[in-house]
């Protein structure tokens, strides 16, 4: 395939903060649409399960980085393989998503997983989230959003989830663990998460996921028609 096909396959890509909703909206989006989808935040979160089960240490930028570029994974549906074992959970609890959030921040991690990302521009097209997805790693997606919420509202959201696992959160805690993140990864040298100029705003802090994935897909069939 040409770089002039793959370009013209259509990415809608949608970043936000930790626990905005982004992954539900993404991945219904994509069932909407028929496109495929990358959630990008897994591979982070995989990149660091692997190099602790190499015994890397996280402050190790090349090992770490050597670990993202020798990544065995597969996505099957809604579960995730690393090494031939599910570790769809494990990838999700907080350790795990404040270890991400760590070994995102070394631009050789970043640099890494660029092509791996890049790769799942496949037709029909692709819906994206992440943090830097409209900015490094499609920059001419077709179409850009970013997806946020309050903090207050992202942490009762996440709560809920937790608590729906059996597992106890204390809702305080859970906006300081946000806002530790959020700080992270809103202020580290290579690819911040930030709000392009000429992305669409989405706050879903008073609307629901329906709602906002109506959103999406309005913005998402005017913009895919005016490009076709
Ligand atoms: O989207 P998520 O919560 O699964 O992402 C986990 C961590 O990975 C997040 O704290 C920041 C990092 N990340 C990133 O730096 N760039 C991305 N495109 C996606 C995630």
């Amino acid at each position: 395939m040409t770089t002039m096909n793959t370009r013209a396959i259509p990415v809608i890509a949608i970043d936000g903060p930790t626990a905005s909703g982004k992954g539900t909206v993404a991945q219904r989006v994509a069932a909407a649409l028929g496109f495929h989808y990358l959630d990008s935040g897994a591979l982070y979160r995989l990149t660091a399960l692997a190099a602790l089960k190499q015994g890397i240490d996280l402050n190790d930028e090349n090992k770490v980085s050597a670990a993202a570029s020798t990544l065995s994974i597969q996505f099957i549906g809604e579960k995730v393989i690393l090494d031939g074992e599910d570790v769809s959970e494990l990838i999700r609890t907080e350790s795990a998503s404040q270890n991400a959030s760590r070994v995102a921040a070394f631009p050789a991690v970043r640099r890494a997983l660029t092509e791996r990302q890049r790769a799942f521009r496949a037709a029909p097209g692709l819906v994206c989230d992440g943090r830097d997805m409209a900015s490094v790693i499609f920059p001419d997606a077709q179409l850009k959003i970013f997806l946020t919420a309050s903090v207050e509202a992202r942490a009762e959201r996440r709560t809920n989830q937790l608590k729906q696992k059996g597992i106890s959160a204390i809702l305080d805690d859970v906006v300081k663990e946000l806002r530790i993140r959020d700080e992270r990864d809103s202020n580290r040298q290579v690819a911040p998460l930030k709000k392009l100029d000429g992305a669409y705003l989405l706050d879903t802090t008073a609307i629901s996921a329906n709602a906002a994935v109506e959103q999406v897909l309005r913005w998402a069939k005017d913009t895919i028609r005016a490009t076709q």
